[in-house]
């Protein structure tokens, strides 16, 4: 079949819609097309003429589609330049689109997130749905552990539970790297509990998980990270203070508070008792300790060589302090008269 070159450069080159153009891009070079008729029929031609004629073809194809390239680049031009050339009412009343925007538990968590990635963390996110081991037993709460009490929640079949905190990350995460020390994560999630809610408790809630493993780390490494954490969202006047306290997978371990925002530690605001503090002058945010030696040697790290420290807290908690919120579970209402106004 003749398949005739100029005309078809020449039809391209007349064209002017893009829709033209895309009809004559079909017959030309389409699975049916005229060029492609003429490249298949090369394999049928006796096997001394193929290599000539295959080439013949393959540079008429090159050309085609470089004039059909060309001249669509001029098409779309001119349908832009058309566009604009419509006279634009600027006076008219614009068309307003509704903005939503982060909710306030997500901005917290975001500027924590990005304050610890600012100081070389990794971000890592585990399951909600834990087993009884990671959520428990690897952190030394046996079965009959009395701490299992004070988190307590809706137990799953098979000794599978929404997890009760974002700790069974940590003991997740070591296994994975612990030939590839040093780790510094933290681990924002969801956590539950079975709680009787009130305006400081809800059933469902969100926590920040950090865990740091390394030689030679001390309490005093965590004590200036929570510092620089609490001065990041709380503003650089905030104190931060720890407390000893217990927890099963730490040692030792302690409780950290940061002066009240309400009445910058001294417990009243206006000659009355800070309703924020109840008149201490400190707020809770969250537990923390230096990781137990037992809880690196069930995941095998060498104890002797590597120690770290953990600790996690309560976004919402973090939250209700910087807004001045004195419900936590106005966050979690589908009220948007509350949302609308972080
Ligand atoms: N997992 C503890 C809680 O939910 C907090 C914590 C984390 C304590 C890490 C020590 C170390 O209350």
């Amino acid at each position: 079949m003749a398949v005739n070159e100029p005309e078809m450069l020449a039809a391209i080159a007349a064209s002017s819609t893009l829709e033209e153009l895309e009809k004559l891009r079909v017959a030309y070079v389409g699975r049916n097309g005229l060029v492609t008729q003429q490249l298949k029929a090369v394999g049928k031609l006796p096997a001394d003429q193929r290599a000539a004629a295959g080439q013949a073809a393959n540079a008429m194809r090159a050309r085609v589609d470089q004039t059909l390239a060309e001249r669509e680049v001029v098409l779309r031009a001119e349908e832009v330049s058309k566009e604009l050339a419509v006279p634009v009412d600027v006076t008219a009343p614009g068309l307003t689109p509704k903005l939503g925007h982060r909710h306030p538990v997500t901005m917290v968590l975001d500027d924590l997130v990005d304050l610890f990635w600012q100081m070389g963390y990794q971000v890592v996110e585990g399951p909600e749905v834990e087993t009884e081991w990671y959520n428990f037993e690897a952190l030394l709460v046996g079965k009959d552990h009395p701490a299992r009490d004070t988190q307590d929640t809706f137990y799953l079949e098979e000794a599978h539970l929404p997890r009760t905190h974002t700790s069974a990350v940590q003991i997740r995460h070591m296994e994975k790297h612990r030939d590839n020390l040093p780790i510094r994560i933290v681990v924002p999630g969801k956590v539950y509990r079975n709680e009787d809610e009130d305006p400081r408790h809800s059933w469902t809630f969100y926590q920040l998980e950090g865990l740091v493993v390394d030689e030679n780390i001390g309490l005093s490494d965590l004590k200036g990270t929570l510092e620089t954490m609490v001065r990041g969202v709380l503003g650089d006047a905030t104190e931060l203070r720890l407390r000893p306290n217990y927890f099963p997978y730490t040692e030792p371990s302690v409780e950290m508070d940061a002066t009240c925002a309400n009445c910058h530690g001294s417990g009243r605001v206006e000659n009355e008792t800070c309703r924020l503090c109840y008149g201490t002058g400190w707020l809770e945010l969250g537990g923390a300790g230096m990781v137990h030696p037992q809880v690196l040697q069930n995941v095998g790290i060498d104890s002797d060589k590597y120690s770290g420290f953990a600790f996690g807290f309560g976004p919402e908690r973090i939250a209700t302090i910087k807004y001045g919120v004195g419900d936590v579970r106005e966050f979690w209402r589908p009220n948007f008269k509350f949302l609308e106004q972080f």
